[in-house]
């Protein structure tokens, strides 16, 4: 039997007013590059930080165990958008995002 039910959530990048879905262990940038929004990056492997983005209210889950961030920045909210998923509707503040 096939479970068609993938969880989905929303991401609104607030300074832009823009929104897309993210799938279950969608990564967000993965997701935003498919609704047309080219985060900025380079490693895409939770290394060079270069899409680091500060997320203001929801859950963010990071896919690997050692993202590049220190402990203060996980509380303070920022996540690394090539390896992190998420498990509510979030808001994210990132200025390192362009339509395609
Ligand atoms: S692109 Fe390098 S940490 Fe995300």
């Amino acid at each position: 039997m096939t479970d068609n039910t993938t969880r989905r959530h929303q991401v609104r990048l607030l300074k832009q007013g823009w929104t897309f879905e993210v799938q279950e262990n969608q990564t967000i940038l993965n997701a935003a590059q498919e609704a047309g929004i080219r985060f900025v990056s380079s490693c895409r492997n939770g290394s060079c930080r270069t899409c680091l983005c500060l997320v203001k209210s929801g859950r963010v889950r990071h896919l690997i165990e050692w993202p590049s961030l220190s402990f203060d920045e996980k509380d303070d909210g920022y996540a690394l958008a090539c390896v992190a998923t998420i498990d509510s509707d979030v808001e994210i503040e990132t200025d390192q995002a362009f339509l395609f």
